[in-house]
């Protein structure tokens, strides 16, 4: 089989370093990646390391090899084009179709799926004309990745930095996999919660489970490349930021609550993949609770706590919002399923069978979907992130 062919464009920011990282993961992954840089991204990273790195000859200018037409033949055979970094001057020249260089006139060629990865600074990103450029982008169905917030250049913190090129390539793999299907998420904001709650006894104790965040993230991954606005409540996982997705951490099951509240009060779709612990201990010790030898231990008193997933569904932030609960079951698991999908008040719920077989942190998972409306989707044991394309599927359907 051929390898799939990946266009990197990258324009002139400081950031195109990072996307030496992104091409080395993409070549070293089977991808057939040919760099097309701007004349000023030459500035920060030469020909030379383009070159080398990808194993093809590296111009800016439409003039050079003109027999080969290349200014048309890059797009026309690509698989995808990824733009990163993509700077607030490649953003306005790709949204108003400019052509005045290699990486615009392959832009214009192209017909496959188009992913940008903004890098700038703070002012220039929220400037009116960069974020109307990018809303026209996006509306046309390119995929533009939020920059991550952090360390700008020089001493400037903020939005605007690159995605780590770790998160840009997972990006750029689920969009290459879903062929040039629209990304039907666009325009749409997500919520999903991951991980698990951990309920504090004392400054350095607490009650948890085992939920490693990896399905969620998976949720997170691929809403936002199917082009969704998507905030990641993140319950102790310890896992990277995902690209482009606004990663909101928690501690515990109230946490948790307050900001799935917040989150979905705009949101179109909130999934609750996360393991919220049911109870917490009644009293927190502000100190170290102490073993005293001539002592029986003290009882742990648990509390209720809130079941985010039945209050959201009984009181929507906005008319057609769809709402999606996760249940891990042992034993008949659709009857059981069914029961709680009518309990909690759902759209659709993702019933997993759990035992000892099927352990917590794996890389894949089987699972059957069931829709308030009497659907079954079962989904063959497979990776997080084809669950994850069900559900958005799902979701995607309910919504339009
Ligand atoms: N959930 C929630 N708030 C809670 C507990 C669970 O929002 N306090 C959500 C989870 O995120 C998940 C779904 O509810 O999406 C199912 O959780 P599960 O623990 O299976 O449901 P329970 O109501 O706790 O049922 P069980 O008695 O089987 O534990």
């Amino acid at each position: 089989m051929d390898k799939p062919k990946v266009v990197l464009g990258v324009s002139g920011g400081i950031a195109a370093y990072k996307a030496c990282e992104l091409l080395r993961r993409l070549t070293e992954s089977g991808h057939d990646v040919r760099v097309v840089p701007t004349a000023s991204a030459l500035h920060f990273v030469g020909a030379a390391t383009w070159s080398a790195l990808s194993g093809h000859p590296v111009s800016t200018e439409v003039w050079d090899d003109v027999h080969e037409v290349p200014h048309v033949r890059i797009g026309q055979h690509a698989d995808l084009v990824i733009v990163a970094p993509a700077t607030a001057d490649m953003l306005a020249k790709a949204a108003h179709g400019l052509a005045d260089d290699l990486l615009t006139n392959t832009l214009l060629t192209a017909r496959c799926p188009v992913v940008f990865a903004p890098a700038m600074h703070t002012e220039m990103w929220e400037h009116p004309a960069t974020q109307e450029n990018v809303a026209t982008l996006r509306r046309r169905g390119a995929v533009v990745i939020e920059p991550a917030v952090g360390r700008l250049t020089g001493v400037d913190t903020g939005k605007g930095r690159l995605p780590e090129p770790a998160e840009i390539f997972e990006v750029c793999r689920r969009v290459l996999a879903r062929g040039v299907t629209e990304p039907d998420l666009v325009g749409r904001h997500v919520v999903v919660s991951a991980g698990g709650t951990r309920e504090p006894l004392d400054p350095v104790r607490f009650l948890g489970n085992r939920s490693s965040g990896k399905q969620g993230y998976a949720l997170a991954r691929t809403a936002a490349a199917r082009g969704a606005r998507v905030t990641l409540i993140a319950a102790n996982t310890g896992l990277p930021d995902p690209a482009g997705v606004d990663v909101v951490p928690v501690g515990t099951a109230v946490q948790l609550r307050e900001a799935v509240l917040k989150a979905a009060a705009d949101a179109d779709a909130v999934v609750m993949a996360a393991a919220v612990a049911d109870f917490r201990p009644e009293t927190y010790a502000a100190g170290k609770i102490k073993k005293k030898d001539d002592q029986e231990p003290e009882p742990i008193v648990l509390v209720r706590n809130p079941d985010i997933l039945a209050e959201i569904s009984a009181d929507r932030a906005r008319p057609g919002q769809v709402v999606v609960g996760f249940a891990a079951e042992t034993d008949d698991v659709l009857a059981n399923g069914r029961t709680k999908l009518r309990r909690k008040g759902c759209d659709l719920l993702v019933v997993n069978e759990v035992g000892e077989r099927k352990t917590f942190g794996s890389e894949e998972n089987e699972a059957v979907v069931l829709g308030a409306d009497g659907s079954e989707t079962p989904v063959p044991h497979g990776p997080k992130e084809a669950l994850a394309e069900t559900v958005w599927d799902l979701v995607a359907e309910r919504l339009s």
